[in-house]
């Protein structure tokens, strides 16, 4: 498929997912809210068809892996074993001039207010506050009387809930080391510089496995996760040119990361590369920071060599809503079509991630055209979303389909009522084949792929 990179694709997507339906502001009619997006009725699609795909690669096709539904609110002590209580802080200052607020440690990539073409600090006029460290976890109160309530927290990682279940789920599975536990939800961070779109929000979705091995194999795992991961990205049908790895530095390692790559996607723009996927070996780390927060073992018994230790953990995470984005920047292409005035804009996702698989036209509002097209419509909805249209030019019809990303279009025409045929259109190829409209179902099949 192919994909094409625009300087300004992230303003050109942002109003194609408010017109069509993708993606709209939180509370906008109160002025938004911040780094906030809700997903429309097109999105939630898109949005759900990615996390299946990714249910189906990582729990469902595999017998070494077992999903988990963990809650967003966690014991208080969790937070102080994993580190984020402490840890999970950035340095921030603000500027008294033009009151930006800037994280210290990033201030080449940041641009003063007043004059962009410098850094923060670097115009005359900039007066910076000294760095102070911001928790980046929201904090809320259990029960129901504030003063007496504990104060927990909103997740900022969906993997803790994995670690304090291992035993759980360990044991009741009989799962044997190497194995993996899985979960897709909710994480919150209170981000000092959110933006581009959905790509940095303070509420989003991950995607994260843990797979627990023995101390000695893990570089062995680390190596394998590494290429499943990269090659799910690319049966999305993300460009192999747009995705690369970056191995994390000496400076960039987690305290207790062994080792980490991420998988980056190209945004293009001033975006350019930017992480997707974090792949990290995490050693023993948190098991063993929660053996000792809770006074629990959380140790694997080895049956047959009648061996306990601590496994180690790599793990894979990925922003449901970061892949989101990339499968939207990656599949906007705008282009001529041949013999017309106006060309088209296509997202050209991946036949298994679009949010509606086909449309279904007829032609025209006459003879018995509507009632055929609306009868496919209807027996194509028990296996496939489908969109019924019957207004408008044929040709809107079709620009609005490429626009949403919809990979068919079944006509039904002036022969169709005469000899039970209709045509189907690809989005991509823009290819007409003449078919039975008794065989549409398995054509779409066919081309759908999971
Ligand atoms: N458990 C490890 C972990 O959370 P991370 O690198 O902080 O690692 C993993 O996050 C992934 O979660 C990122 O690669 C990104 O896709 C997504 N992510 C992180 N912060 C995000 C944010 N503020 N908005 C959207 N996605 C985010």
């Amino acid at each position: 498929m192919p994909t094409s990179t625009y300087p300004d694709v992230m303003d050109k997507l942002v109003s194609l997912c408010k017109r069509r339906g993708y993606i709209f502001q939180s509370s906008e009619i109160y002025g938004g809210a911040g780094s906030v997006w809700d997903y429309g009725p097109l999105g939630v699609e898109l949005k759900k068809n990615l996390k299946d795909r990714w249910w189906h690669a990582m729990v469902r096709a595999r017998e070494d892996i077992e999903g988990l539904d963990a809650a967003i609110l966690m014991h208080p002590r969790v937070w102080e074993a994993s580190g984020h209580v402490a840890g999970f802080v950035d340095p921030l200052v603000d500027c008294r001039t033009c009151k930006g607020r800037f994280r210290a440690d990033k201030l080449e990539d940041a641009r003063c207010l007043q004059k962009p073409s410098k850094h923060p600090g670097e115009h005359d006029a900039c007066q910076l506050t000294e760095a102070r460290q911001f928790n980046l976890m929201f904090k809320t109160f259990m029960g129901p009387v504030e003063e007496t309530a504990a104060t927990v927290y909103l997740r900022p990682e969906t993997a803790q809930g994995i670690y304090v279940n291992f035993l759980n789920v360990q044991q009741s599975t009989r799962q044997k080391v190497p194995f993996g536990i899985a979960q897709i939800g909710k994480a919150f961070r209170n981000e000092i510089t959110p933006g581009n779109f959905i790509f940095r929000t303070r509420e989003f979705e991950q995607m994260e496995m843990q797979f627990f091995v023995e101390p000695g194999t893990d570089m062995e795992w680390f190596e394998y996760w590494k290429a499943e991961r990269m090659a799910w990205h690319e049966r999305l049908g993300l460009a192999p040119e747009r995705l690369e790895y970056h191995q994390h530095t000496a400076q960039e390692l987690a305290h207790y990361a062994r080792a980490a790559f991420d998988i980056q996607f190209d945004f293009g723009g001033t975006l350019g590369f930017q992480e997707i996927e974090g792949v990290h070996n995490r050693g023993d780390f948190d098991l063993t920071q929660h053996q000792t927060y809770s006074g629990k073992k959380l140790e694997y018994y080895n049956q047959v060599e009648n061996r306990r230790y601590v496994p180690y953990v790599v793990e894979t995470s990925v922003g449901a809503d970061r892949v989101t984005l990339a499968a939207l920047v990656n599949g906007y292409r705008e282009e001529a079509v041949p013999g017309e005035e106006e060309g088209r804009v296509v997202l050209g996702l991946h036949p298994s991630i679009a949010p509606v698989k086909a449309a279904v036209f007829a032609l025209t509002k006459k003879d018995g055209m509507p009632e055929m097209a609306r009868k496919l419509a209807t027996e194509l909805r028990a296996d496939f979303p489908v969109d019924y249209d019957e207004t408008g030019s044929i040709g809107k019809r079709y620009r609005r389909q490429d626009e949403v990303g919809t990979p068919f279009c079944v006509t039904v025409d002036g022969d169709s009522t005469a000899n039970g045929t209709v045509t189907v259109r690809d989005r991509d190829t823009l290819k007409q084949d003449r078919i039975a409209a008794t065989a549409v179902r398995g054509y779409l099949a066919e081309r759908l792929g999971r």
